[in-house]
């Protein structure tokens, strides 16, 4: 099966797309390199193109012909997505229309999409479930939020089959050492404690101590991203199969704090990760995890990753090569 993977030179697409070869399937790219690596395509081809631009879609599927679609090209930075609202709705919801329309045109039926926990907002119960009202509190959350509706919605109206993987914090990075995160600026927890455990910058922030959680810091849900994008061929085989659309919630139903990854990023670098204490970030929830049970039983997701100490020991792994190689990703493109 050709499967066109959008933003595939990303940290997770890349991740799916070397997934996607695994099991047998040829991954085209299509991404416009904004944020992505060149030096992490490396399972297939890439068009270098814009999921805005009817024309290059349309180019990359009459010259690829694929059969299915997954979308991970995105805007994903919650905190720019309030200061620069229209930046992500034009990517994350005018972008999936143009796909959406381009996937009609080549008549293309079926897609798995990325989606996020950011669109729950802040649950009134914990964990989260796929029934738990999306009430989104940033345009980021509420970009995917817009676009799962458009998959309704072309379901509907044209019978689009689909696939949203909802997926709360992903980390870690390939335990064969061929990718891992490259993100700048890098937002997320674990390469920020990492890379302040290796002096690569200054003290890692630890942003609100006065959580109601047991040591005072916000709790989140740590998702491997091999076990993501397993789940991603999982969902090609559902959707293959003749499954129903439908939204799938990725997570380990374990909450980690934010002391705990301080905790695992010493462990796995053998070194203390220094650190400043401050005032709650606006608008992050104290507490976010789920079960993930329904993509267990329906897709029959089994994440690997359990223990985030095993977790942060391969994104540590990365990163200590990565950085003693100079950034592989950005070096190989
Ligand atoms: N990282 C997380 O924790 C997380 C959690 C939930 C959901 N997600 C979603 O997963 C997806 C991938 O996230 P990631 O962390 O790998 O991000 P990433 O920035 O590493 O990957 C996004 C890719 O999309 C490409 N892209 C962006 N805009 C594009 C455009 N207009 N046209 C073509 N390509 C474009 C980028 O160059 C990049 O390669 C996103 O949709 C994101 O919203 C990520």
């Amino acid at each position: 099966m050709r499967v066109l993977v959008t933003g595939g030179a990303g940290y997770i697409g890349s991740h799916a797309c070397k997934a996607l070869a695994k099991a047998g399937h040829e991954p085209i790219v299509f991404d416009n390199l904004s944020t992505g690596h060149v030096g992490a395509v490396r399972w297939g081809p890439i068009v270098v193109g814009d999921i805005r631009n009817p024309a290059d879609l349309d180019a990359a599927l009459r010259l690829h012909k694929p059969e299915m679609v997954m979308h991970f090209a995105a805007l994903a930075y919650v905190g720019v997505s309030m200061t620069d609202p229209g930046a992500y709705y034009g990517t994350n919801i005018g972008g999936t229309l143009c796909l959406l329309e381009a996937m009609q045109r080549a008549g293309i039926g079926e897609i798995v999409f990325s989606s996020t926990c950011a669109t729950y907002g802040e649950p009134d119960q914990l964990p989260i479930t796929e029934s738990t009202m999306q009430r989104p509190i940033n345009p980021y959350g509420f970009s995917k939020l817009a676009a799962e509706r458009l998959l309704a919605d072309f379901e509907r109206a044209y019978g689009l089959k689909w696939v949203a993987l909802r997926y709360f914090n992903a980390a870690g990075a390939d335990p064969e050492g061929e990718l891992g995160e490259e993100h700048d600026p890098e937002t997320h927890a674990i390469p920020l404690a990492i890379q302040s455990a290796l002096g690569l910058r200054g003290a890692f922030k630890v942003m609100g101590t006065d959580y109601a959680t047991p040591d005072g810091t916000a709790i989140r849900d740590y998702v491997h991203v091999s076990d993501l994008a397993q789940a991603h061929c999982l969902a090609v085989d559902y959707l293959l199969s003749g499954g129903e659309s439908g939204a799938f919630n990725l997570a380990t139903g374990i909450g980690v704090s934010v002391r705990d990854i301080v905790d695992a990023v010493s462990r796995a670098t053998g070194r203390l990760v220094p650190i400043i204490e401050g005032p709650r970030r606006a608008g992050d929830p104290e507490a976010l995890y789920a079960t993930g049970e329904l993509a267990r039983e329906v897709l029959g997701w089994t994440p690997r990753y359990i223990s985030i100490v095993e977790t942060v020991e391969t994104a540590a792994r990365w990163f200590m090569r990565a950085w003693t190689s100079a950034a592989p990703l950005k070096r190989a493109s």
